[in-house]
């Protein structure tokens, strides 16, 4: 499906400028709470590695608990003054368990006999999901992959990330995409966002009551903006022909 209409790619670029990183909320205006449930739900829509959806956004609202958490953020005034705190989780732990989803959803499109494609998709999710993401904690399945991934590399391009420790960038990855297109989907909504990494992660985890392995990508504060105030300088950045190339 094409989109043909010039209109949206200037709604798009009206909320992508428009999008700033808030530090002070309005306390007392009407918020809309069912704004963040929709920007979550087009944040799961967001791209992802190997669509293993290794994530988990947990919304804090209740006024005590928000109150504590943003301690956890080390008391930062977006998360003080937000209306929700949003913490945007990743879970390579359930690495077995989306593969075997993901794998359940496409078994259907399959052909009978299977097709090269589909072969390669069985192995890709039954088979090297697993071994990519498999957590062994003596490090030793680690150094034995990445010489595997070394030595294959000598004679053809190979993917090397194999670690445990690439497998949590790549879930880092896909979570910040997913926290980007919430705040944009949240500024399309009318409301404000500032993504945080300004928190104590082993309180925040621990607050959450997450899991050994689960970690937490970013704190994300929500809110209607307070103006000027809210927005600590100019938008700055770098100039595109020191960042974007042509090869
Ligand atoms: C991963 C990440 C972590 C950030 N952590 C914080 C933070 O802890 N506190 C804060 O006030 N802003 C934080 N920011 C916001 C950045 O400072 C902000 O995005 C940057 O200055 C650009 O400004 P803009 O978002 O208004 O365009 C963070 C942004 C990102 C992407």
């Amino acid at each position: 499906m094409t989109i043909d209409n010039p209109i949206s790619a200037e709604i798009f670029n009206e909320i992508v400028n428009q999008r700033r990183s808030i530090r002070v909320y309005e306390q007392n205006v009407p918020f809309d709470e069912e704004a963040v449930k929709r920007s979550l739900e087009r944040a799961v829509l967001s791209a992802n590695s190997s669509n293993l959806q290794l994530w988990e956004f947990y919304r804090v609202k209740n006024p005590r608990k928000k109150e504590a958490l943003a301690k956890l953020c080390l008391n930062q005034s977006a998360a003080r003054t937000s209306r929700e705190l949003i913490a945007v989780v990743i879970r390579p732990d359930l690495y077995k368990k989306r593969s075997q989803a993901v794998f359940k959803a496409i078994r259907p499109s399959f052909s009978t006999p299977l097709t090269p494609k589909d072969k390669r998709a069985v192995t890709y999710y039954n088979r090297l999901i697993p071994i990519v993401y498999s957590y062994e904690p003596t490090g030793i399945w680690n150094s034995i992959k990445r010489v595997v991934g070394f030595v294959q590399g000598l004679r053809k391009p190979f993917p090397r990330l194999l670690t445990y420790t690439d497998c949590r960038i790549v879930c880092h990855k896909s979570a910040a995409l997913a926290a980007q297109t919430f705040m944009l989907g949240m500024k399309s909504e009318g409301y404000d966002t500032c993504p945080m990494e300004g928190f104590d992660q082993v309180r925040v985890r621990k607050f959450l009551d997450l899991p050994r392995r689960a970690e937490v990508s970013m704190m994300i504060a929500v809110g209607v903006g307070k103006y000027p105030e809210g927005i600590y300088g100019p938008r700055f950045r770098i100039p595109n022909e020191e960042v974007i190339f042509e090869i």
